[in-house]
């Protein structure tokens, strides 16, 4: 691989200078302003991929396009398909960001700008790597396929629509995704698992305006209350969610996860201190790892009501809305928490106020076979390039489209976070490490070669 390694470190600083360019694209799945830069960023890549001499096409969906791509055809040899997403979280609030978010700029050996982690620059490394090989060999030792999405950060829905029916044009070895983080900086990791999720809208309807407190409060349910007692109400003192059944389909830790879990070198001090917090909560019985990983958790995302401006205002306010979601594991089913909290909303409900539950999106967590040779393919890849054997993490975001993916084409999948914890994923100051970057494309571009020999 030296005449690859010697190609990689060539074209290096080309190569970050292709992903600033696709960082300068504000391509925000979530904000209906942003279509025209969904659609060049999708322009981009497809233009990029064109430009490697390989097969690319948009595809127009009901939301944002997919660019589907694939490498020219090499007879006999096994196919690995790229998943991958352009499409980026918003970048508010804007004031908090130290450089702008779509001006990428370079500080202390890191990129920074919305996207530079997740996805763009993990997703990218994929195809760098295919250009050097393509470039020092004249031809990849596999077939590639790439589906790179804009909707993976509102629920992928038009990605789920499109693969009902491409079963066989994207039929597959394996599914390589670089969507994540390593364990720890120098510690990469392989994932073989993610959490699911089920994320809502409540809208809390009181009176038909906005009431001076003093003249009607005590007398009818003040909306903001309510959805704070709602709200409340959904988990108990032990930080259990309290939808009945919520656990019934929980897949159980093994005792030996456990162990490995626990044998991570996992620092729960240094952690709070990273984050700003004294204290950790969660749900009792299990480790701050096991609850981020591999337990289901409940969480407030956005709430808000009444007055927010300067000073004071003495009003009951008419509406109370709040954003919440459920990060799910294994075996719970998206659509039986829905049912759930709508019982439990009408339980929780108090007199004079209307809830309505907006059911915003919803996907199944994933487990993978550590059994498969891939995964011992990707380890053998990821350790040249690393220089050490990676750990085996879950994480506890998630990729909505993972588990369809890996059911419709019933093919293995690889979780190769080439990112870091503290990568600043939806915040300001988004990053991602050039070391980490170049280690990525390095990672990758063996990848290739040691899948291309997976019996
Ligand atoms: N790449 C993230 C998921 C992730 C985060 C994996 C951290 C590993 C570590 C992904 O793009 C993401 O943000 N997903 C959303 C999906 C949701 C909006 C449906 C998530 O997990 O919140
Ligand atoms: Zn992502």
């Amino acid at each position: 691989m030296t005449d690859i390694d010697q190609y990689l470190r060539l074209h290096g600083e080309r190569f970050e200078a292709e992903l600033c360019d696709l960082l300068r694209i504000a391509s925000v799945s979530a904000q209906p302003e942003c279509r025209a830069e969904i659609l060049r960023a999708a322009d981009w890549l497809d233009a990029r991929f064109r430009r490697l001499g390989f097969r690319s096409e948009i595809v127009a969906t009901e939301g944002c396009p997919l660019v589907v791509a694939e490498s020219p055809h090499v007879e006999g040899a096994p196919t690995a398909l790229v998943y991958g997403h352009y499409d980026v979280q918003p970048a508010d609030p804007l004031d908090r960001w130290t450089s702008p978010p779509f001006e990428p700029t370079r500080r202390g050996g890191n990129l920074y700008a919305r996207g530079a982690t997740d996805d763009k620059g993990q997703m990218l490394t994929h195809l760098l790597s295919a250009e050097a090989w393509v470039e020092c060999r004249g031809a990849l030792p596999l077939n590639l396929k790439y589906v790179i999405e804009g909707e993976e950060e509102v629920g992928s829905r038009s990605l789920e629509t499109y693969l009902a029916g491409q079963a066989d044009r994207l039929a597959t070895d394996c599914i390589v995704i670089s969507d994540g983080a390593q364990f720890a900086p120098g510690i990469p990791a392989i994932c073989y698992g993610l959490r699911g999720i089920a994320y809502y809208e409540l809208r809390v309807a009181g009176p038909n305006r906005d009431l001076h407190s003093g003249s009607f409060g005590g007398s009818v349910t003040n909306p903001a209350g309510a959805l704070a007692k709602v709200l409340a109400g959904m988990t108990d003192n032990q930080g259990r969610v309290t939808i009945p059944g919520f656990y019934d389909d929980v897949a159980p830790l093994s005792d030996q996860e456990r162990r490995l879990l626990a044998e991570l070198p996992f620092d729960e001090t240094e952690y709070l201190l990273q984050l700003g917090v004294t204290g950790t909560w969660g749900e009792e019985g299990y480790t701050l790892l096991e609850r981020r990983w591999a337990r289901p958790a409940y969480d407030v995302c956005g709430l808000w009501s009444g007055y927010q401006g300067e000073g004071a205002k003495t009003i009951l306010p008419a509406t109370a809305h709040a954003k919440f979601s459920f990060r799910l594991v294994p075996n719970q089913d998206p659509h039986k928490i829905t049912q759930g909290i709508k019982w439990l909303l009408t339980e929780l409900c108090p007199p004079g106020i209307e809830l309505e539950l907006v059911d915003l999106h919803g996907s199944p967590g994933l487990l993978v076979s550590l059994e498969s040779p891939y995964v011992d393919a990707a380890a053998r890849a990821i350790e040249q390039a690393f220089g050490r054997r990676p750990v085996l993490t879950r994480e506890g975001g998630s990729i909505p489209i993972v588990a369809t993916l890996h059911e419709t084409l019933r093919a293995d999948v690889l979780l190769l976070g080439w990112g870091q914890n503290d990568d600043n994923t939806p915040a300001p100051d988004e990053k991602l490490s050039l070391a980490d970057f170049h280690r990525g494309i390095r990672a990758s571009a063996r990848l290739w070669q040691e899948l291309a020999h997976v019996p």
